[in-house]
């Protein structure tokens, strides 16, 4: 079977290896030679990597190596596929753009899907005669390493090609998530991104500083990278990208900060450029241990629990399918739901309003499911019901 990936940047050549590593053979296509250059250089250390943990043989990177061609033409890679990951930049044209010349020349049993963190799949479908045929394959930074997939069902996208889509991320050792509908941002960027509004607010109205934030996710709410460590991994031309989606999207609920939109302008993206909330021409950050922080972890957990409640509330979601994706796709210890059952849903509701009256943003404004949830006397575990149920 011949799977084509398009674009051969950090989630591109990430994707490829995966396949690679899987027995697939895997056309990488780029229309800019080097990015094709560097994306082998990138896949054979991380082999490397794996060999030295023992994940993979030393003999099998050659092997692995070898199931990959590289491209630059798209037409050519499509006429022999059956199945395309197109992982270019989040611009709609681009992509849409690249959809129409995919669905010219593939197979017409080849399934078109589209690692968009954000982008609408149903409009991306449209450009296409294979509508039912396209789908969301959502992978999370990096690739190798992260366990989650999301699968998101366009309006178009046939019962098949999700079945086939799940199936074919079992196959390559993924968690697949299914999100039932094609909403901005999905499960994990959605709550991400909340979070780290919070984290860039704070800091920008001069209430704490990145070192204490930071300081306040890695060691007491340990999660495996802070807050502005993260996003600068991410890259932070691609956090205001999405986070202006998502704004356009939720409105006032997902206001983006100023903070980033000037660390953007001054070009400085975080891991990528060397330098973004942190020096990193030496790699990863060291994040300090504080103990002197006033930032209350609270606070972040009241924003991610809130947005995990309107994700069930809108019915995209359920609070299972919620924590298991925070869990594998962004490594967190404990998910939203289970935060919210072990402090208490009415804690969390408190905290909210109590946000809410002092800052008045719409991104504190609690939602009603964790209102209703109190009502129905469905505090957490110390009532017997939360998210989830107790014995
Ligand atoms: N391939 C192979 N090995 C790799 C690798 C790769 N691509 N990247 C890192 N490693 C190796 C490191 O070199 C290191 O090896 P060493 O032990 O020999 O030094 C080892 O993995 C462990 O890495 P670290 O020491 O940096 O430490 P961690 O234990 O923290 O693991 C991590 C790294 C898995 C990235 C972890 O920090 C993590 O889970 N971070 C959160 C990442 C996250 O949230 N991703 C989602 C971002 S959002 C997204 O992608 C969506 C998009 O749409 C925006």
């Amino acid at each position: 079977m011949n799977i084509s990936i398009i674009g051969a940047g950090v989630m591109g050549h990430g994707i490829a290896q995966i396949f690679a590593m899987n027995n697939f053979n895997v056309f990488l296509v780029d229309i800019n030679k080097e990015a094709l250059k560097k994306a082998i250089e990138q896949i054979r250390w991380s082999l490397k990597k794996f060999s030295e943990k023992k994940i993979i043989k030393e003999e099998e990177i050659n092997k692995i190596l070898s199931r990959i061609k590289t491209l630059t033409s798209i037409e050519e890679a499509a006429k022999n596929s059956d199945f395309i990951v197109e992982a270019v930049p989040e611009k709609i044209d681009l992509k849409k753009q690249i959809f129409k010349i995919l669905d010219e020349n593939a197979p017409k049993h080849a399934i078109l899907a589209t690692n968009t963190s954000s982008l609408s799949i149903t409009e991306i479908s449209e450009v296409t005669k294979r509508p039912e045929k396209v789908i969301g394959m959502h992978f999370f930074n990096p690739p190798q390493l992260m366990k989650l997939v999301e699968v998101i069902k366009g309006k178009n996208t046939s019962e098949e090609t999700i079945k086939y889509t799940i199936e074919l991320c079992e196959k390559i050792g993924k968690k697949p998530i299914l999100v039932k509908k094609d909403v901005r941002g999905f499960i994990v960027n959605r709550i991400l991104h909340q979070f780290l509004n919070e984290a860039f607010w704070s800091v920008y109205r001069k209430e704490t500083t990145i070192e204490e934030i930071d300081s306040v996710v890695k060691y007491i709410a340990k999660f495996p990278m802070g807050a502005f460590e993260l996003a600068d991994y991410i890259g932070l031309d691609i956090v205001l990208n999405v986070s202006e989606i998502l704004e356009k999207a939720y409105g006032l609920r997902a206001k983006v900060c100023p903070i980033i939109k000037d660390y953007v302008k001054e070009e400085k993206l975080g891991r990528k450029t060397m330098i973004g909330f942190y020096d990193w021409s030496k790699g990863r950050p060291e994040i300090k241990i504080i103990t002197s922080s006033e930032y209350d972890v609270k606070r972040l957990y009241s924003i991610i629990v809130n947005e995990a409640a309107y994700l069930i509330y809108e019915d995209v979601s359920n609070a299972s399918d919620i924590d298991i994706a925070m869990k594998l796709g962004a490594g967190w210890s404990e998910g939203p739901c289970e935060i919210a059952d072990r402090i208490g849903i009415d804690q969390i509701f408190n905290e909210l309003k109590r946000l809410y009256e002092r800052y008045n943003e719409e991104m504190y404004n609690p939602c009603k499911l964790l209102k209703d949830y109190i009502d129905n006397g469905r505090l957490g575990i110390k009532s017997g019901r939360g998210f989830y149920e107790y014995k």
